[in-house]
């Protein structure tokens, strides 16, 4: 079966879906995304990740391209016609085309592209094995809360985490705290059993697993702390955890040459892991 995009306005083969060299995604990364995990017939909290893009085209001052019924609409078809069970639509939006030039055209219509991609969200391996991450300094710009396309520095942190053998980078401040992964979220477990996480303001993304995940923590009676911590304290938690749409809860175990608790995913990070599924599972979490 050949894969299918929507861009602009047309479903197209994969193979075959362009858009022009003017547009300024391409030229300025001046565009935001989203990804969207697919479990069955759910789309994975679908109305955090239409709020989240519609607050990043906000704050980049881009023209939202349609209604979220039709972008909805336009998602179902892709995940329909990709034949997807299991794993996530990418969606793209752009200031759109115009010569080349740094301030907005006046006159522009925004691209929008979507591609849609089979993909195992839960990961045996990675949930039984855990996973090893690295850390790096946060090099990115001061408003990484919105989804911009602008990901070189999140590529060349995950670069550098896969030439280590580990799966993501946790990038720290100048304080040394953790902000967050490449493309994740980072979260550790203290010893007096409160899950912690970053606060969202402007230095991190809201991700949409941390959010469906508050709720499932809320759920299950745990303790749960918004607050910094650096590197040196997650080396020292007994658990640690990052989340996103692509791999749901994964458990931390190794960070840089420290080994998280016993080096084996905790008990904490395995709970919230099959909570978190089953949430996602549920399709009830269509919360907005
Ligand atoms: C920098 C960053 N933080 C966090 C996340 C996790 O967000 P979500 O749970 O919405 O996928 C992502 C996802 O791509 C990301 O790129």
């Amino acid at each position: 079966m050949s894969r299918i995009a929507y861009v602009n306005g047309r479903y197209v083969p994969h193979r075959d879906g362009y858009v022009h060299i003017e547009d300024r995604g391409y030229q300025f990364a001046d565009g935001c995304y989203e990804v969207v995990a697919i479990s069955g017939d759910t789309f994975v909290d679908a109305g955090l990740h239409l709020k989240r893009l519609r607050r990043s085209l906000d704050a980049l001052k881009i023209a939202f391209p349609m209604t979220d019924a039709a972008l909805t609409v336009v998602m179902r078809e892709l995940a329909r016609r990709n034949m997807i069970r299991e794993g996530f639509v990418y969606l793209q939006i752009t200031r759109g085309v115009a010569p080349r030039d740094f301030a907005f055209p006046a006159k522009v219509k925004p691209s929008l592209v979507m591609t849609a991609r089979t993909k195992t969200l839960i990961d045996p391996r990675l949930l039984s094995d855990g996973i090893k991450v690295i850390t790096i300094p946060d090099i990115r710009w001061g408003r990484p809360d919105i989804k911009s396309v602008a990901l070189l520095p999140n590529a060349l942190g995950k670069e550098q985490a896969k030439q280590a053998g580990a799966v993501e980078a946790w990038q720290f401040d100048r304080d040394g705290n953790v902000t967050e992964g490449t493309s994740s979220n980072a979260w550790i477990v203290t010893k007096a059993c409160e899950v912690v996480t970053r606060k969202a303001n402007t230095d991190i993304l809201n991700g949409v697993t941390r959010l469906g995940l508050l709720h499932v923590i809320a759920e299950a009676g745990l303790r749960f702390v918004e607050r910094p911590f650096s590197v040196a304290e997650a080396k020292s938690a007994p658990e640690a955890l990052q989340t996103s749409s692509t791999n749901f809860v994964l458990s931390v175990v190794r960070i840089d040459d420290t080994p998280i608790g016993d080096g084996k995913p905790g008990p904490v990070g395995q709970k919230l892991a099959k909570l978190y599924a089953d949430y996602a599972a549920s399709g009830a979490q269509d919360r907005t």
